[in-house]
């Protein structure tokens, strides 16, 4: 049966497990998936926090539940993915896997823990969690898996290599997962976020210099914001989206595609 043009465009009456929603592209996420009728569960490591957006969502008059976990240790994935089954009866239509953190260093510079920890939080997360997520989006009957990785995993970027390493291995994951989930209904995409306004890079915005060469490279001549994010992450996840599968989608102003910028003489 086709669908009606409205619920093309309505995510009413799924399931979504955000990871990381409680500040930045992952909060803003919650919100445009829950605005869109989805009932969302997320989750993060800050209690405090994460009670406080609770009451803000359930004043909006948004359906989100949230655990505290800790995405980078194994143990604490599983208790996520059990709960997120409780609450939604087994059924899973949207795993966003948005969290990611990084430590900026020369290459000759990370300790092996600091390796472990980036690896464990960016990647083996995410991995974990659709090997998890996989049974609940599969009797879902119609998945959606959205991978948030970065600019920094399809260029060079001076984010540092073992974080444009976990995004580039996203990237490549999201290719891998799209043609072996097909068979299971499940879609799977990436978002490429540039630079974002989030707490994440709060630390860089306050360093004039760096923020105006990033503005000059960029062809929209300034940073993203979080909403502009998660308008594509809500956009991939709903039925409009349907034959979109195996995409890597960068959000950045322009910045990867102006390799060598010259401006015209007159
Ligand atoms: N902002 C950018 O410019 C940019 C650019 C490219 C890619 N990205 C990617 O976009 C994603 C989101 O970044 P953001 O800028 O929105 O970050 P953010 O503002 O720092 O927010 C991160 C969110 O994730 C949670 N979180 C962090 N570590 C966690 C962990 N181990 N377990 C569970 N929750 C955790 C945080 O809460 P707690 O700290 O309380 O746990 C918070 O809710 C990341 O994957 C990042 O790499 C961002």
């Amino acid at each position: 049966m086709a669908a009606t043009s409205t619920s093309r465009w309505s995510l009413s009456g799924t399931t979504a497990l955000v990871t990381g929603g409680t500040r930045g592209i992952g909060q803003a996420t919650v919100e445009e998936l829950a605005e869109m009728g989805a009932t969302v569960h997320t989750c993060s490591r800050n209690e405090e926090e994460l009670n406080q957006r609770l009451k803000e969502w359930e004043s909006k008059g948004f359906k989100v539940s949230g655990s505290v976990c800790d995405v980078s240790s194994r143990e604490q994935r599983v208790q996520l993915m059990e709960k997120a089954s409780s609450v939604f009866d087994g059924k899973l239509n949207i795993l966003i896997n948005n969290v990611g953190i990084n430590v900026w260093k020369p290459t000759v510079d990370y300790t092996a823990e600091e390796y472990s920890t980036l690896m464990a939080t960016n990647l083996e997360s995410s991995y974990h969690l659709c090997q998890l997520a996989h049974p609940l989006l599969k009797a879902s009957g119609n998945g959606s898996i959205v991978f948030i990785s970065s600019i920094a995993g399809v260029v060079h970027m001076f984010s540092g290599s073992i974080y444009g390493a976990t995004k580039g291995a996203m990237n490549q994951l999201t290719k891998n997962l799209a043609c072996e989930w097909a068979k299971d209904n499940i879609r799977v995409n990436c978002v490429a976020p540039g630079f974002t306004k989030t707490s994440n890079v709060k630390p860089l915005l306050e360093d004039k210099d760096l923020v105006d060469r990033v503005v000059s490279r960029t062809p929209l001549k300034r940073f993203g914001e979080a909403q502009e994010v998660s308008s594509l992450v809500t956009f991939l996840c709903l039925p409009a989206a349907s034959y979109i599968t195996g995409q890597i989608v960068c959000v950045d102003g322009g910045m990867t595609v102006n390799v060598f910028p010259l401006e015209y003489r007159t």
